[in-house]
């Protein structure tokens, strides 16, 4: 039976900058260092085929020698428990859900809640295509050329209440229709959780898509969590609940084993797995391991939010 365990939070008053709820969308950028000068180049041209050239959307955070990794492995090795536990489970055992209608509950501290048909949920928003790239905890890595808008969008909209510091996700729970569910390895609904100030931190997207198209199902559709310099599992997919909180919320894998994975997952070279070092990180695709950066290589980024933090004790 899985125990839940409430995780002691470190959050300060001084972590959450309400401010930041009020400025504009070229403001934020400015502010965690994505100034358009800083983003120049636009979109970047990365090959798809043997004689496809197209525009993947801006690159964010990349490093001179990242290159987009091939749909077929953006694609096909996923994990996705409610549709199996091995990485090619889910392209083959999500080939039949059907991810519409759909819809987003937003809900909980907030001034304005709301039901919303995916259609108009994303309206709060401009859709985006960037690359970022993607750090597992199981230590592979990608690059992955996202579509979606900025999660900071949908809850501007919402309008977070004094109190609301963090924010809950929540996975669809349909046995019927995500047979994984039926087993108990992980507690269900599949759930996530972040700090205010990183949900409102403008690299944080909530994707649609990849590669330019709507997200296939093994990706999460029809809507998921992105946030860059976490490790993979902070991902949520399928999202059918945004819920804003004053308490720091369970997620799946921290309430499963609380000891491997923390409430943070910061992307931390230094902090081990209990079971395997993260100092290095094997990029699918390719054969030698690369070394691991901190915060998955977005700490000019990020950084500050963790300033004063104890990064060991909160991984
Ligand atoms: N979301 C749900 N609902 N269920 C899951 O099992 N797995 C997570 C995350 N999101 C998972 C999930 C994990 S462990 C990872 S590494 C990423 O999804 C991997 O999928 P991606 O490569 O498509 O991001």
């Amino acid at each position: 039976m899985l125990i839940r365990h409430p995780v002691p939070s470190d959050l300060r008053s001084s972590d959450i900058t309400p401010e930041s709820l009020y400025l504009t969308r070229r403001e934020w950028l400015a502010a965690a260092g994505l100034t358009v000068g800083a983003i120049a180049g636009a979109s970047m041209l990365l090959p798809l085929g043997a004689d496809a050239q197209q525009p993947l959307g801006t690159p964010y955070g990349l490093q001179p020698d990242d290159k987009a990794t091939p749909w077929e492995d953006v694609t096909g090795y996923n994990n996705f428990y409610e549709f199996g536990t091995a990485k090619d489970d889910p392209a083959v055992e999500a080939k039949g859900f059907k991810p519409r209608p759909w819809t987003v509950k937003v809900d909980g501290l907030v001034k304005k809640p709301g039901d919303y048909a995916l259609e108009d949920f994303v309206k709060a928003g401009r859709m985006e295509d960037r690359i970022y790239r993607h750090r597992c905890v199981e230590a592979w890595s990608m690059v992955i050329p996202w579509r979606g808008i900025m999660l900071a969008d949908v809850l501007k909209r919402a309008e977070p209440a004094p109190g609301a510091k963090f924010v809950e996700f929540t996975t669809l729970y349909d046995p019927a229709r995500m047979p994984g569910q039926r087993l108990p390895v992980l507690r269900w609904p599949y759930t996530e959780g972040l700090r205010l100030d990183e949900a409102m931190h403008p690299l944080t997207l909530l994707a649609t898509g990849v590669y330019g198209r709507d997200l296939p199902n093994q990706n999460g559709a029809p809507l998921r969590l992105v946030v860059p310099w976490k490790y993979g599992f902070k991902g949520i997919k399928s999202i059918v609940r945004i819920r804003l909180t004053d308490r720091q919320p369970g997620t799946a894998w921290n309430i499963s084993a609380p000891d491997e994975y923390g409430f943070y997952s910061n992307v931390n070279p230094t902090v081990d797995h209990p079971r395997w070092s993260q100092a290095k990180e094997r990029r699918i695709g390719e054969f030698l391991r690369r070394p691991t950066l901190m915060f998955n290589g977005y700490a000019d980024q990020v950084a500050s939010l963790y300033a004063g933090m104890d990064l060991r004790r909160n991984y």
